[in-house]
């Protein structure tokens, strides 16, 4: 195994685009930021300088980083924020997982520009190869939207429960496409050059704040391999759909007439905000003449979540040697409201929206980390305990909330079920579940209310996807399943920055086991101090 090392410098840069100059925070001077490479087994070493305004941590979204916590990074879970003019060096090892993961700041609304891929690749005498057939040509495809406004004010909006503001556009890797313009100024197009007949491996991250996308190329059909770095079934389609947070690794073979075509995405199910954003698939050598049209799809409709609830409910895994078997003994079952409520009465114009999971709008602390707190037997009084149930009589967003840092204390190797149940209606989106230090089992999802007598029947317990992010679909409910075999202090919130920023989390304390090998260590000697936090974490 080999040891990758990689400088993050955070800093902010002056971008054109939509005939403004903005002021925006990224890594060494890119957006998207850097990809890290890895092989299964490496370890990583990233030291991250922060030379922005803001404070800052990095996410290894995905990463397990068993007995590792202190590496995770969300603010205030795991650590303080990195403060201007500070760095700190994050170590972790990538074990026991490949494909695609990504990594981005865990601080507010920074993560719109402080985002990148990171790549893991099999290891000769480990897994040795790619399940498939090995493309010539792989090739990351980020997802992200141009903010005008600064996170900053983003964050602030949030926090007051308005949730108004909106991104400009979608962009594929750091591009608006051609149907954003302004003055006659047409944004720069995302080209992919293609050679007939050869295959390419799309890694696809979404790193929206907003939106769920679907993706499209005219003409061209994919087969989608691996999600969340965990390989599925082969499955061919012609739309794939990533919500925040998710990663999807697709082939496609070049195998249209030499053309242009365009690649679109499409926001799905949202009621504002970008509706698409297109690049371009270049067979080359090209015919010479650029007035050749473009192809364009055909579009799904915005409207259209069955599609995204398809996508996501026939994905499979594909037995493999880096997968375990499907635990049949639940240790404690969570049933997780997600909506949005008010922490006064309805009707009370004083007090905006909120998002909660049980009720509760969770809370970051604000002195110190959780994590410090519970590994130096410091955990604040004023710090609840989530509920395990759904409070009885609970009327989906309505009601008042309750405002807490909730966390839940599991034993070590306990096997944990969680039923996410979105609201019954009027909400228009899936919500994108994410745990951190565990990948888990997506055992089902339906529509409408969760039933268990009735729904237990559906649950899939032979080859279920394993995902680090659940989609709950549109009104319905998704079951995951996992054994809480990582201590530490975990988030698990939904990746929708709206939601997150305006409470939708709640934090897992997975208990040390009895040996030292089942123990979490000490944090890094560089670890961030919390002293400098002078009245909360500074953006
Ligand atoms: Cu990708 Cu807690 O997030």
């Amino acid at each position: 195994a080999a040891l990758v090392e990689h400088t993050f410098v955070v800093s902010q840069i002056k971008l054109n685009h939509l005939c403004n100059e903005t002021l925006v925070t990224v890594v060494n001077g890119q957006l998207p930021g850097p990809a890290i490479e890895v092989t299964e087994g490496d370890s990583v070493v990233v030291h991250v300088i922060n030379k922005s305004p803001h404070g800052v941590t990095i996410h290894w979204h995905g990463v397990k980083q068993l007995l590792n916590c202190w590496a995770d990074g969300p603010v205030m879970v795991t650590q303080c924020p990195i403060q201007p003019n500070n760095n700190f060096t994050y170590r972790f090892d990538v074990v026991g997982q490949e494909g695609t993961l990504w990594w981005h700041a865990h601080v507010g609304c920074l993560r719109a520009t402080v985002h990148g891929a990171l790549i893991i690749r099999p290891r000769p005498g480990g897994s040795g190869s790619y399940p498939f057939p090995k493309p010539d040509k792989e090739i990351p495809i980020i997802i992200g939207e141009w903010w005008e406004i600064s996170p900053v004010e983003l964050e602030k909006g949030i926090a007051k429960g308005d949730f108004t503001d909106l991104p400009r556009s979608a962009t594929i890797n750091g591009k608006l496409g051609d149907l954003n313009n302004c003055s006659g100024v047409i944004e720069d197009n995302y080209i992919l050059d293609v050679v007939r007949g050869k295959t390419y491996l799309l890694r696809m991250v979404n790193a929206a704040l907003h939106s769920e996308y679907y993706f499209k190329i005219a003409g061209h059909t994919f087969t989608v391999v691996s999600a969340d770095a965990n390989y599925v079934k082969p499955y061919t389609t012609d739309t794939i759909v990533v919500a925040p947070g998710e990663t999807v690794d697709a082939m496609f073979v070049a195998d249209a007439p030499p053309g242009r075509y365009y690649m679109v995405l499409v926001n799905s199910k949202t009621i504002e905000g970008p509706v698409q954003t297109r690049g371009v698939v270049n067979y080359i050598p090209s015919k010479g003449s650029d007035d050749t049209p473009i192809l364009a799809p055909e579009i799904t409709g915005q409207d259209d979540a069955t599609t995204s609830f398809y996508f996501h409910g026939n994905l499979t895994s594909l037995p493999h040697s880096l997968m375990r078997p499907v635990p049949r003994n639940v240790d404690e079952q969570l049933l997780v409201a997600i909506d949005t409520g008010y922490t006064c009465e309805e009707g009370d114009p004083t007090c905006g929206p909120v998002s909660r999971m049980n009720n509760i709008s969770f809370q970051l602390p604000t002195t110190t980390s959780l994590l410090q707190a519970h590994y130096y037997h410091n955990m604040s009084s004023s710090i609840r305990e989530f509920p395990g149930r759904i409070p009885p009589g609970t009327v989906f967003n309505k009601g008042r909330t309750l405002k807490a840092t909730s966390v839940r204390r599991v034993r070590y190797n306990t096997t944990v079920e969680i039923v996410f149940q979105g609201p019954p209606d009027g909400i228009v989106y899936s919500n994108p579940m994410h745990l951190h230090g565990h990948d888990f089992f997506v055992l089902a999802q339906g529509l409408g209310k969760y039933d268990a007598t009735k729904d237990v029947q559906t649950y899939n317990l032979v080859d279920p996807p394993v995902r680090n992010t659940a989609l709950v679909p549109i009104s319905g409910w998704t079951a995951i399943r996992f054994v809480a075999n990582n201590p530490g202090v975990w988030f698990l919130h939904c990746h929708f920055e709206k939601h997150v920023s305006s409470g939708m989390g709640m934090v897992l304390i997975v208990e040390n086991g009895p040996t030292l090998e089942t123990t979490l260590p000490p944090p890094p000697t560089d670890f961030p101090s919390c002293d400098d936090q002078s009245g909360g974490v500074a953006y």
